[in-house]
């Protein structure tokens, strides 16, 4: 079974009162509910983590390689301000996706670049909480075809 580890960036911890015409009504308790059992119908094990500092998502991901065989990353404001997390995906083997909720195109300017997305598999924004459902579908898409390398 893949395990694939879910990380949280800033905030994400308030969703379900935080800003809720753009990120929905739903707790990130009851996401990462949705999470285990998207990844289990998909044979895949699922470990979420939320942290609103960007030194413990840098350590997970540095960490990440001992433990998890891919990453799906929310790293909230952090997408576009922080060269650190880049490094840190592009400093392990793990393949990492990169998931928004909110579609980070149609919103302001600054919401538009990303420094992770370079350094990821791919990016999935706009989808509410399916982004996530795409992100782990999209990791263990991955898994598959390095398998049959
Ligand atoms: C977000 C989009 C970011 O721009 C924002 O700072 C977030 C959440 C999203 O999931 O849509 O905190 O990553």
């Amino acid at each position: 079974m893949h395990q694939l580890l879910v990380l949280h960036g800033p905030n994400l911890n308030l969703l379900g009162s935080r800003e809720t015409s753009i990120y929905g009504a739903g707790s990130l308790e009851e996401l990462d509910r949705k999470l285990v059992e998207w990844g289990k119908s998909a044979g895949a094990e699922v470990t979420a983590r939320q942290s609103n500092a960007e030194a413990d998502l840098i350590q997970w991901i540095q960490e990440a390689p001992s433990r998890y065989d891919a990453i799906v990353l929310n790293p909230g404001a952090f997408t576009h301000t922080s060269i650190a997390i880049r490094d840190a995906i592009a400093s392990v083997p793990t393949p990492t996706i990169e998931v928004h909720l909110s579609n980070i195109y149609a919103r302001e300017e600054f919401r538009r670049h990303s420094y992770a997305a370079a350094v990821t598999i791919g990016q999935i924004s706009g989808f509410g909480p399916y982004s996530y459902c795409l992100g782990i579908r999209a990791a263990i898409q991955t898994l598959k075809g390095e398998e049959t390398e």
